[in-house]
């Protein structure tokens, strides 16, 4: 679009509801498990029951005999599964499998739940009464290692806030990295006039998507379907091709409808190549359904960190340096890497600046990007040690980031594409009355309660994956967008009716999207947060490729009334064709000219390549800051949640009703997070044992407060024509800082291991 028409944008910037809502709420929507097709059999996995050792036999005797049963599918007797390749190359050839390893390649038990076989029937309740008769009997069984201490050399047990001297020794750790470093943070540390030195640990957090990890699997020959619920249908049937041998074209991956995934569903498991395998093996079509408890063990978590942070400051407030050496635990073959430091040496000014990273093995399932990876657990513990800073320094919270600003990128020495984060603060900072904190602990009160106010920024990166888009201008007055990305509750089916509406100049109801199907042009994985600043360039560039298409056709069809005329004679306003001599208003409807000339849809494509963050002299994020209000009620030991007020810079708001939906959820994760979210690990089995919504606790309404939202919605030049960034993960870094921050205020306790419990605030 040129500026102009983005000066009168009219469907763009609207708080639209969601054009899928109704498809929704009457049931109409079809979710991967929904889809019950002829002769669909059934399938449950069977686990293991160990975390360490290795698989002697399967005794599959008696539930081969049992009724509905098909079969029992193991090592000995499904083909083996082959490797994907690995490419994370997030465009149309990924192919990224969180486990490495196929399933059933070897014996080798490395983590509780790990697949050993498969039972089919012609029932779930069949299947799984099989899998629980299979028996399975081990050899060299060890206790798992599941220590919550990262390292016992390197780290004192959780919490304590001991000094964490991260350095590799014995088998613990995988490996060192030096993510980022400038200047020399060592020698200013050393001399810096006031210092913080803390460890702050996140637990493992699991995700819980209410839709469950599902595959049904349908092959036509040496082709096959799989209805699946993924965040990536592309990546999914790449990865899926090369499991099971097969050239792309044989494999079709559908995700209509997604019930989240907060990325557990960004790549592929292996719970879906077993489907397929059955399905081909048995010449059925079979559906297979994670339960809740097995989400908890074979489809990835966040895994446990734990950051020592080192901030050096002078008297009056500036950072000096900035240290922060992390490590997260990893399964045992593969390494998944939780980039806490993804953000920080963006974030603040810090001169003197050194990231690094390590990893810890153990016998769990491979972790996996989480809402934010990386950023969530690294802001929470960055912005926490600068709470304490201020503390120490007798110094306001906001004050102290406002103040380190930096100029620019310090670490790329690169300019920002738009950053505006100050305005967050002070912003945020007026609407929540932030100038009648009084900053002395336990002083603030109402109704008899302490009140805790605390204070997070929060950044994410924003940067564009590779897309294609087409776009159908048909002749009964609709037209229809076209991309395999999918919609996974953030509102994509809505965003892409509005850019298509408004680049067409058609009502938003006369556009038709179709998502999430492999046969459709090539387009991202929904994450990062990258899905919409994607979608926008290709869907743009489609749309004046097929006004184009329309004006050339319009002139050449016999018939039509612009017949014989120059294209370029020819203009488009508000869905209609005029020449350009005369009034818009006489122009004429795309449909009424597409009859006329006897053409049933004009087609055209459109196509935007990824940006990357390295690659380019710019740095591309968007910022945010979180206030965040605690009472705590030190008679009952009640501590809530009382008001937060998110204020978010994420260049421009392409609907801001679904973006308000997006931070405030992204907000009740980050309550879950401060308060209640942690996954515990048996240390006799292994096993995740809180696997269920009972045990593992998230936020329900009565833990939620009101949450109110403010977009900056400055236009970022650097990401795409309309300026716009993500919204979807931002909104949960930041949050549980500024909660614990608060609690802090409230109570005097500075609880450095998430969650926080009440047992930390006891007597206070
Ligand atoms: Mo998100 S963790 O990129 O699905």
């Amino acid at each position: 679009m040129t500026p102009p028409e983005l000066a009168q944008l009219a469907v763009v910037g609207r708080p639209q509801p969601r054009v899928d809502g109704p498809l929704k709420v009457t049931g109409v929507a079809r979710y991967a498990s929904d889809h019950l097709l002829p002769g669909l059999l059934y399938a449950v996995p069977v686990c293991s029951t160990i975390a360490q050792g290795e698989l002697e036999r399967l005794d599959t005797a008696a539930a081969e005999g049992m009724p509905g049963v098909r079969a029992v599918l193991h090592r000995r007797n499904l083909p083996p599964l082959r490797r994907a390749s690995l490419n994370l190359g997030f465009g149309s050839d990924s192919s990224y499998f969180d486990e490495h390893r196929p399933p059933l390649e070897d014996d080798v038990i490395r983590h509780f739940g790990q697949y050993l076989g498969l039972v089919v029937a012609d029932t779930f309740e069949q299947a799984t009464a099989g899998a629980q008769a299979v028996k399975a009997t081990y050899r060299g069984e060890r206790p798992p290692n599941v220590d919550p201490r990262l390292g016992p050399e390197h780290l004192s047990p959780p919490g304590c806030g001991e000094r964490l001297d991260v350095r590799p020794q014995g088998a613990a750790l995988a490996r060192l990295d030096v993510e980022s470093e400038r200047g020399d943070p060592d020698a200013a540390f050393a001399a810096s006039a006031v210092q913080v030195d803390r460890v702050y640990v996140v637990p493992p957090e699991t995700h819980n998507p209410m839709e469950l990890h599902a595959t049904v699997a349908a092959w036509e020959g040496a082709s096959v379907t799989l209805y699946e619920s993924t965040q990536g249908v592309v990546n999914h049937r790449n990865v899926l091709a090369q499991v099971l041998g097969l050239p792309r074209e044989n494999v079709r991956v559908i995700t209509r409808f997604l019930g989240g995934g907060f990325g557990s569903k960004l790549w592929s498991w292996p719970h879906s190549a077993l489907a397929a395998a059955a399905a081909r093996q048995l010449g059925r079509p079979v559906k297979l359904v994670l339960t809740r408890r097995l989400m908890f063990a074979t489809v990835g978590h966040r895994p446990r960190t734990a950051q020592r942070i080192r901030l050096g400051a002078t008297q009056d407030g500036r950072l000096t340096s900035l240290h922060q050496d992390w490590v997260n635990h990893t399964s045992i073959l593969d390494d998944y890497k939780e980039d806490c430091g993804e953000v920080t040496p963006q974030l603040y000014g810090a001169p003197n600046l050194r990231v690094t990273s390590a990893l810890a093995r153990r016998n769990v399932g491979t972790p996996c990007p989480m809402r934010g990876p990386g950023a969530v657990p690294g802001v929470y513990a960055t912005e926490s040690a600068m709470d304490e800073l201020a503390c120490a320094l007798g110094m306001d919270p906001v004050q102290l980031r406002i103040l380190n600003e930096p100029p620019f990128d310090l670490s790329r020495k690169v300019p920002f594409s738009s950053r505006h984060l100050v305005e967050c603060l002070t912003a945020g900072a007026v609407r929540f009355g932030w100038s009648r904190r009084d900053a002395a602990i336990g002083s603030m009160r109402r109704d008899g309660l302490a009140l805790g106010w605390g204070v997070a920024c929060c950044a994410w990166a924003a940067e564009r994956f590779g897309c294609d888009a087409r776009l159908d201008l048909r002749d009964d007055g609709t037209a229809c967008v076209a991309v395999a990305t999918q919609d996974i509750g953030t509102g994509t089916y809505t965003v892409l009716a509005q850019l298509a509406a408004e680049s067409l100049g058609l009502p938003l109801g006369k556009v038709e999207v179709l998502l999430g199907d492999t046969v459709l042009p090539p387009g991202p994985i929904s994450g990062g947060s990258m899905t919409t600043a994607s979608v926008v360039p290709a869907v743009l560039e489609a749309a004046r490729r097929v006004v184009a298409s329309l004006l050339v056709t319009v002139t050449r069809a016999h018939g039509s009334p612009f017949y014989g005329r120059r294209s370029s004679e020819l203009a488009c306003a508000a869905g209609k064709v005029h020449a350009r001599t005369d009034d818009p208003a006489s122009g004429i409807a795309f449909d009424e000219l597409l009859r006329a000339c006897r053409v049933g849809a004009v087609t055209s494509s459109g196509s935007a390549s990824g940006t990357s963050s390295t690659e380019e002299n710019v740095s591309r994020r968007s910022y945010g800051a979180h206030f965040v209000e605690v009472t705590w009620e030190a008679a009952l030991a009640r501590l809530r949640v009382s008001r937060v007020v998110s204020v978010i810079d994420a260049g421009r708001i392409i609907n801001p009703l679904a973006a308000r939906s997006q931070v405030q959820g992204a907000v009740v994760m980050g309550i879950g997070m401060a308060l209640l979210e942690e996954t515990l690990y048996d240390p006799v089995t292994g096993a995740p044992i809180n696997s269920n919504l009972a045990e593992y606790m998230v936020p329900t309404n009565a833990d939620v407060p009101p949450i109110e939202v403010m977009f900056l919605d400055h236009p970022d030049p650097h990401v795409d024509e309309l300026g716009a960034r993500g919204v979807g993960e931002i909104g949960l870094a930041g949050v549980a800082p500024a909660i614990a921050s608060a609690v802090h205020h409230a109570t005097g306790v500075r609880v450095r291991e998430l969650p926080i419990r009440l047992e930390h605030l006891l007597g206070s």
